[in-house]
Parts: C-alpha cells; structure tokens; sequence
C-alpha cells in the first residue's frame, strides 16, 4: 500500500501562531518534502472553506515542490473547485464539510448529490484530474460512486479506528470495510482508506485487499514531535507493508 501523509495539521501548528501573516512555521512545505524522503508516495491537503489550517498558497506552493502525487481534499463548492482547477492536482478528494466540526466526521452522501458530484467529476477529470470520493463503507454509497464515475473512492475508517477496542464492534466495522472495498473493485473503482489511522490499528488495512493507499495525518504529525516526521513516515510505511508486524 502507498502512504498519502497529510500535513494539515503541521499548518493547523503554524496558524495557532502565525493566523493572517503570509510566513511562519512549521512549513507545511518542508514536511511534505521530508515525508516524500521518508517514502511517502503522495502528499494530502484539505483547504477548507474556512482556511483554518491549510491556505491557498500552500496549495500552489505545495504543488510547485513536491515531486509526487498531490491530493486536493475539498467540499465540492464553486470556490473550492476553481482553486483546484488553477492548482491542478494530481487528483482531488471531495469530502463533506461542516463548519463546526473538528475533522471531517462523516462520508459523502453520494446517493443525494449524483448529478452535483457527477458534473464537478467531469471538469476534474476533463482538467486532468483525477477523482476520488470520501464516502462510509456502505453499498449504496459505493454503487452511486460508481454512478459519478470517478476512478477511487477513499472508504472513512473512522467508525473503525473509534471500534478498535472493542472487538466486537471493531469486527463488524471490519467487515463493512472489507464488503465496500470488494465491491468498489468489482464495480472498477480503485479504493483508497483513511481517518483515524494510526500506529496501533494501520496493521489491520494489510488484510483487506487492493486498497492502493492510505491517508494519514493526525498521527503521523503527532509522532513527528518526538522522533521527527521522517522517522515516523518510516515508521507508519512499515506498518503498512510488513505481514505480520504491529506495535
Ligand atoms: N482522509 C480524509 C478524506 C480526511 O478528511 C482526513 C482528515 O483530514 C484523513 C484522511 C486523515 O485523517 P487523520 O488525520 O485522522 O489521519
């Protein structure tokens, strides 16, 4: 599996102290550069509607610096989607987003939107982008991600990673993860996964099979504080891949 890292929160530290200059640090940037040295294969970025972590020239600068694959995650809105049509991804993900939320808590209801979702899919892809969909392990969604027509969906494990202690609960968010994913790839979507992964769980996604990449954020920056973003992208990679090792 790949590993997307993403750095919204390395700004989400910048802008507790810098909110409204044009400098400041950490820089979102120089972690992206130094997660792709550590083996990331792919640089995740939500600019939300309300700038709270992730500006619009971190995008740019983002997609000017790094040598893999941006992914854009983004509310499908008119201003968002003009950003992204000037940044030029490699691929976006839209995601729900409310404002008042801490991250983002829920999948796309994609079965509601189709049409908005499908028309927004087609400028991406006819601008060279490709389109994911951030959507809960559920059939319906996957059957009306297929119906947009866009070429991954990202499965929420958040339900998941919240589960992790309690086996049973854990088990049958599981096996959701595992029924969405099987039936993404029969329907010809590729599958990402992300949300609340972390060291202690990321273990569990080597068993469900063709997932192409994982996005994690949270716990990778945490980690970073104290052993250095390299080390804990290695560290993460690691998990990932090799049968048999958990912490
Ligand atoms: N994937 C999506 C679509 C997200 O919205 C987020 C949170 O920004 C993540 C992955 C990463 O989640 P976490 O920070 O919990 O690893």
């Amino acid at each position: 599996m790949k590993l997307g890292v993403n750095i919204d929160h390395v700004a989400t530290v910048r802008e507790a102290r810098y909110r409204g200059l044009l400098k400041g640090e950490p820089d979102p940037v120089a972690a992206a550069l130094a997660s792709e040295a550590a083996g990331a294969e792919g640089i995740t970025a939500h600019l939300r509607e309300d700038r709270r972590h992730i500006q619009d020239r971190d995008v740019f600068a983002l997609k000017a610096s790094i040598r893999t694959r941006l992914n854009l995650e983004m509310a499908d809105i008119p201003e968002i989607v003009e950003i992204a049509l000037k940044v030029r991804p490699g691929i976006v993900c839209l995601v729900p987003e409310r404002r008042q939320e801490i991250t983002t808590e829920g999948g796309l209801d994609v079965c509601a939107h189709i049409k908005g979702l499908s028309e927004t899919r087609c400028r991406m892809n006819d601008a060279g982008i490709e389109v994911s969909l951030f959507i809960a392990p559920d059939p319906d969604q996957v059957e009306a991600s297929a119906r947009v027509g866009c070429q991954f969906i990202e499965l929420h494990t958040g339900a998941f990673a919240e589960a992790f202690d309690e086996p049973a609960e854990r088990d049958r968010q599981f096996q959701r993860l595992c029924g969405a994913a099987g039936l993404a790839r029969s329907l010809g979507l590729q599958v990402n996964a992300g949300h609340g992964l972390n060291y202690e769980n990321v273990h569990w996604m080597q068993r469900i099979p063709g997932i192409v990449e994982l996005n994690i954020g949270h716990s990778i920056v945490s980690r970073a504080l104290s052993v250095g973003i390299e080390r804990a992208v290695r560290d993460m990679l690691h998990l990932m891949n090799t049968p048999g090792s958990f912490q």
